[in-house]
């Protein structure tokens, strides 16, 4: 099965998370793509949603879902999104359309974070891709050294311009045997917005897309690693 099926029987995998009379939280990307079409189909059940970009926003209007400003919503417990790394504590790297900084607001607001991601994204340890940060425009070449600091080799994406109006590091040989510790430490560089790992929060739920069905991994203590198939 191609990585586009999977996709798609993730991103419809997760309404089943989605509860009525609810506002629910959407993420970016090409699987996510595929959550509002799913969402489009139960449209008139759900209150409508918060968006993390631009692209996703214009894909909810165009389907008449409501799209709210977060300041204007007081509880969210349901936020799906992509990931361009997952591991099994459920650590994510995200920002591969350079969304991350209003993915990661939305993360921090919501109840639940169902991440939807095929089996190609499933990681032991995270680094396979670069890590994405987005950085104020006139910091890059501090923020830069500093990453070369921390053992990186930080690569300016170029002509991308985040909806923020920010620029996008890619960051190449980190050490990622402690992401959250590395999550901090970039977080606290002066200049850098937000860095694409997720590993203080990370997602409660994943969703991956398996050649044999949807897997469900769930974070939950009380039932660590429970692992079903949809
Ligand atoms: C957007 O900035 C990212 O965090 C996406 O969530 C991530 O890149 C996954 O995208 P795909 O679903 O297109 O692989």
């Amino acid at each position: 099965m191609m990585h586009d099926d999977l996709k798609k029987k993730v991103g419809w995998a997760a309404l089943e998370y989605v509860m009525s009379g609810t506002i629910v939280g959407v993420g970016t990307g090409s699987t996510i793509a595929y959550f509002i079409d799913a969402l489009a189909s139960i449209k008139n059940e759900i209150i409508g949603t918060v968006s993390s970009s631009e692209t996703s926003s214009a894909r909810l209007q165009a389907y008449g879902i409501p799209v709210f400003d977060l300041n204007d919503v007081n509880i969210l417990s349901l936020y799906v999104d992509g990931a361009d790394e997952i591991n099994n504590q459920l650590q994510m790297i995200k920002g591969g359309g350079a969304a991350l900084t209003r993915e990661k607001i939305i993360a921090a607001v919501s109840d639940c974070f169902v991440c939807v991601v095929d089996s190609s994204k499933q990681v032991n340890i995270l680094g396979r891709v670069p890590l994405p940060v987005e950085v104020i425009p006139m910091a890059r070449a501090y923020v830069s050294r500093q990453l070369v600091r921390l053992g990186g080799s930080p690569k300016y994406r170029q002509n991308v311009v985040t909806d923020n109006g920010n620029i996008i590091l890619d960051v190449h040989h980190l050490n990622m045997s402690n992401p959250i510790q590395l999550e901090k430490a970039i977080n606290a560089l002066t200049g850098v917005v937000t860095v694409g790992l997720f590993a203080n929060r990370g997602a409660d739920v994943a969703l991956i897309g398996t050649t044999h069905g949807v897997q469900v991994i769930n974070k939950d203590p009380l039932v660590p690693n429970a692992i079903t198939f949809l």
